[in-house]
């Protein structure tokens, strides 16, 4: 019994001298897992926290209580909006939940009328933001004119958007020649009727947030801003659009676009239906558009700074639209932005926008270096058309074109006019293939099918 114990037992030393090799010559590794493991634990441990700490203000009892507060001052005739009535009498705004608070930033999604909506305001109290300064001077804004108003609005928008005066004036700042500020103002002006204190309170309450600002302005200049659909007081309304996310190879749930054919028809019987790969090459091309509209559309470029797909969104049109502007900036307030001290290149990077380090100045170009098409194809495109990805299509002589295109245009600094229109031919002719074979997505559709399914 012993004797074999002992044999077995020295057996199981050398086993273990021998594993105990095996894990001295990987302790590297470990004890990199472990660290790696460790760190996992720890991040999503801080996520967990942060995520409590917000559910705590992110409540419906205190959205809720704040949609109240809101009602009653439209009540008292303290705010107004063309919102409010529903919001506030009719009760045609649903409330359905909370989506995010920080820092007094309140997004609530609801339904307006049956149609999905997000109201939105960076402070939740109407009284955090500053008042309209003469309305304290006059008994009554009876006596401010329209005119008056238009100019005071159009000022609070020029300094919002860090729009010069003189810029504006002669440029004409966008909407092809009429100044971007002026062109907000022309929607006041068409009214003889002058404004009541709750109406100018509201205004002002809303042109404090540079969001809706933007939006306000280029809401019938471009079709690639989420729309604005109302307002009351100082919450206002932004159709909702589901974002784009990091994890989904097709970065949009693409699955409830394009109004799928009946339930039970396959893919032979719906030809009214395209297929993801088509859906892609479409969404594409939105991009591409609004990338030459924000270059081209008004006389100061629109600047994109931070490009991931979370700040994109698709219409049921397959139309991309930015729903996150805090970080679109106009030709001056870009200049303004990368005007700073720099001691190399890396001193010149905000976000996705950069520019050079003039060494002799140390201080960095004002101009852009790199461009939104750029970023975009780095950050968008890149992954999308990756060949990994695409599996059999792959090979496909068109699709080795368009991933060199946009491998090259990733790479490509400046204007990038014609990588634009090669991006644009590609793509189109890619669309007509695709139309023309009727053969589908094949092997990346699948593959599409098998991650969208994850969005739930
Ligand atoms: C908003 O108003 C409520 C009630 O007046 C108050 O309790 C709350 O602290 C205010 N919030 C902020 C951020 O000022
Ligand atoms: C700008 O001009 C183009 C044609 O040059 C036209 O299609 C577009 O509607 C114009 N936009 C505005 C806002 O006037
Ligand atoms: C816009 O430009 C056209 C021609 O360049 C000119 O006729 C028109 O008056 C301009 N409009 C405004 C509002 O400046
Ligand atoms: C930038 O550099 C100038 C001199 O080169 C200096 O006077 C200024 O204070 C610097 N500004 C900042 C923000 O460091
Ligand atoms: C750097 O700035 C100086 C002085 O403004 C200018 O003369 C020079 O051309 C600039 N250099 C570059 C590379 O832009």
């Amino acid at each position: 019994m012993l004797p074999g114990g002992l044999v077995a037992g020295g057996g199981r030393l050398c086993l273990l001298r021998w594993l105990g090799l095996r894990l001295w010559s990987r302790r590297g590794t470990l004890l990199f897992a472990l660290l790696w493991f460790g760190s996992w634990l720890f991040l999503n441990g801080l996520v967990l926290v942060h995520r409590s700490i917000m559910s705590d203000y992110c409540t419906d009892d205190k959205s809720k209580r704040i949609l109240q507060r809101l009602c009653l001052e439209f009540r008292e005739g303290s705010v107004t909006g063309d919102m409010c009535e529903d919001l506030c009498v009719l009760g045609l705004v649903e409330y359905k939940h909370c989506l995010y608070y920080e820092n007094g930033k309140k997004v609530i999604e609801a339904r307006w009328r049956g149609n999905p909506v997000i109201l939105k305001s960076k402070l939740e109290n109407f009284s955090s933001y500053e008042p309209l300064g003469i309305l304290d001077y006059q008994d009554t804004a009876e006596e401010l004119s329209p005119l008056d108003v238009v100019f005071y609005a159009t000022l609070e928008v020029r300094n919002s958007l860090g729009l010069a005066e003189e810029e504006e004036e002669e440029g004409g700042g966008g909407g092809n020649n009429s100044s971007l500020a002026r062109l907000w103002g022309k929607r006041l002006k068409y009214r003889d009727k002058s404004y009541s204190r709750a109406e100018l309170a509201s205004l002002w309450s809303l042109l404090q947030q540079e969001e809706y600002t933007f939006l306000r302005v280029l809401q019938d200049l471009s079709t690639h801003v989420a729309k604005v659909l109302g307002s009351c007081g100082h919450f206002y309304a932004v159709e909702y659009l589901s974002a784009g996310h990091a994890w989904d190879q097709n970065i949009f749930s693409l699955e409830d676009m394009a109004a799928p054919g009946p339930p039970g028809q396959d893919r032979a019987g719906a030809r009214g239906r395209w297929t993801t790969r088509e859906m892609v090459h479409r969404i594409a091309l939105s991009f591409l558009d609004m990338i030459w509209h924000f270059d081209n559309d008004f006389t100061h470029k629109l600047h994109l700074c931070d490009i991931k797909p979370e700040n994109f969104a698709i219409r049921k049109d397959l139309t991309v639209v930015a729903i996150d502007v805090d970080m679109a900036f106009f030709e001056p307030k870009m200049r303004d932005i990368l005007d700073q001290n720099c001691s190399s290149d890396d001193d010149c990077n905000f976000f996705d926008c950069s520019s050079r380090c003039n060494l002799s100045r140390r201080r960095c170009s004002p101009r852009r270096r790199n461009s939104n098409l750029q970023v975009i194809c780095e950050k968008i495109f890149r992954p999308w058309f990756s060949p990994t990805l695409l599996g059999a299509k792959a090979g496909l002589p068109l699709q080795v074109e368009l991933q060199r295109a946009v491998q090259e245009c990733s790479e490509t600094d400046g204007e990038g006019g014609d990588i634009h229109q090669r991006l644009l031919s590609i793509l189109t002719r890619l669309l007509q293939e695709g139309g023309a074979s009727g053969e589908g997505g094949g092997a990346w559709e699948e593959k599409g099918h098998a991650h969208t399914a994850l969005n739930f």
